[in-house]
């Protein structure tokens, strides 16, 4: 019994010193010797501005969360490589040499940025994989779950089918080869597809661009015939633009579109839902990653470590490093039924964004008010 109550009383204690100890990092600019604690700044690299995701959410989310963290004193310098692994490079090394205290790191080349994420470490400078994970010595890795992300999409379609067959022809475009959440994505559908129906065929799409989504849905309608395929995976919403459009350029109407899904939310998506060209798309509730970078880049600028290891419990292994602290943020599905309890309830976009002059009756015929 009392061996029970000193433990309790050892660890309470530990705790409160820890407390002290995460306490103490702020507490410091109240010193005679002003600390930089809250000055600080955090550079964040984003991969392409083809995606609204990056300049609308994360971005913008990370910003805020600095500065509510610092007292309004934290900064964040902001570059987007749009898509260029040369320009992300570069973006980079400007980093560097402005000494920045941490960077965020989305990379358009999970591969080709590991010499970067070196020489930034080199420099002194802690590096957070964001959304995708890069390779090299980073201090952790921040993202949704991605294989989850894939599954929810290959869920959406077995279930949009009813009853799945490998009679069921489906296409799938995949997200960017150097990616390497593309790869989860496409793992993750796979998971829910493989043996309930028969991929027809399959592409990577370099970039994630909706051109050249287009392009491979156009190519596997003259393979397969348009009313033969199934139904359409397709990694995210702006290739999903493109694939529509492949249909409709091949005379398919609007109703006899196969169900097609998506990833991201992206205004145009939930508006093609709410018109039923698109089927699904997946929420990413933005500020639960975007939050968790922001407050695991000030955790560890201002060596508060233990708050570190409790936000970045998760483990991942990358090609060249094991063990990687991770946090892996959850998602799910947004069809027409559910827009209202996502993306409007979260504040991403209101009723009328959504709503607008084209979509009204398809917004009334769905009870989205
Ligand atoms: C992925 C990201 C997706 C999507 C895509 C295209 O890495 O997880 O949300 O934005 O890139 O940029």
């Amino acid at each position: 019994m009392r061996r029970i109550a000193i433990a309790v009383v050892a660890s309470t204690m530990s705790l409160s010193l820890a407390g002290c100890g995460m306490l103490g990092a702020s507490e410091g600019s109240s010193d005679a010797t002003p600390t930089r604690t809250d000055d600080i700044t955090i550079g964040v690299l984003m991969p392409e501005a083809t995606n609204t995701r990056y300049a609308e959410f994360d971005y913008p989310i990370i910003k805020a969360k600095v500065a509510s963290l610092t007292n309004n004193k934290g900064k964040t310098e902001y570059a987007n490589a749009e898509n260029s692994v040369a320009q992300q490079n570069s973006q980079m090394q400007k980093m560097i040499d402005q000494k920045v205290d941490c960077i965020l790191l989305d990379a358009v080349d999970s591969h080709k940025i590991a010499s970067m994420v070196k020489k930034a470490k080199e420099a002194g400078i802690p590096v957070i994989a964001y959304d995708r994970l890069a390779e090299g010595p980073i201090d952790a890795y921040v993202s949704f779950d991605n294989e989850l992300v894939g599954e929810v999409q290959g869920r959406s379609i077995t279930e949009a089918l009813g009853t799945a067959d490998t009679a069921d022809e489906i296409v799938m475009i995949n997200g960017s080869p150097t990616d390497p959440n593309a790869a989860q994505f496409k793992q993750g559908a796979m998971n829910e597809l493989s043996g309930r129906v028969t991929i027809a065929a399959t592409y990577d799409t370099d970039g994630w661009k909706p051109e050249i989504a287009q392009a491979h849905m156009t190519q596997a309608i003259q393979k397969i015939g348009k009313s033969n395929i199934a139904a359409v995976y397709s990694a995210n919403d702006a290739m999903a633009g493109g694939i529509i459009k492949a249909f409709e350029a091949a005379g398919v109407s609007d109703s006899d579109l196969p169900p097609i899904t998506g990833q991201d939310a992206e205004l145009a998506a939930v508006q093609r839902i709410v018109s039923g060209e698109q089927y699904m798309t997946v929420y990413k509730p933005y500020a639960g990653e975007a939050e968790a970078a922001a407050e695991a880049a000030v955790a560890k600028v201002q060596g508060r470590e233990l708050q570190f290891e409790a936000l970045t419990r998760d483990k991942i292994d990358s090609p060249t490093n094991k063990d990687i602290p991770a946090k892996l943020v959850t998602v799910v599905a947004l069809t027409r039924s559910n827009i209202k309890k996502t993306v409007v309830a979260d504040g991403i976009y209101k009723v009328s964004d959504i709503c607008t002059a084209a979509y009204k009756q398809a917004c009334n015929t769905i009870g989205l008010k």
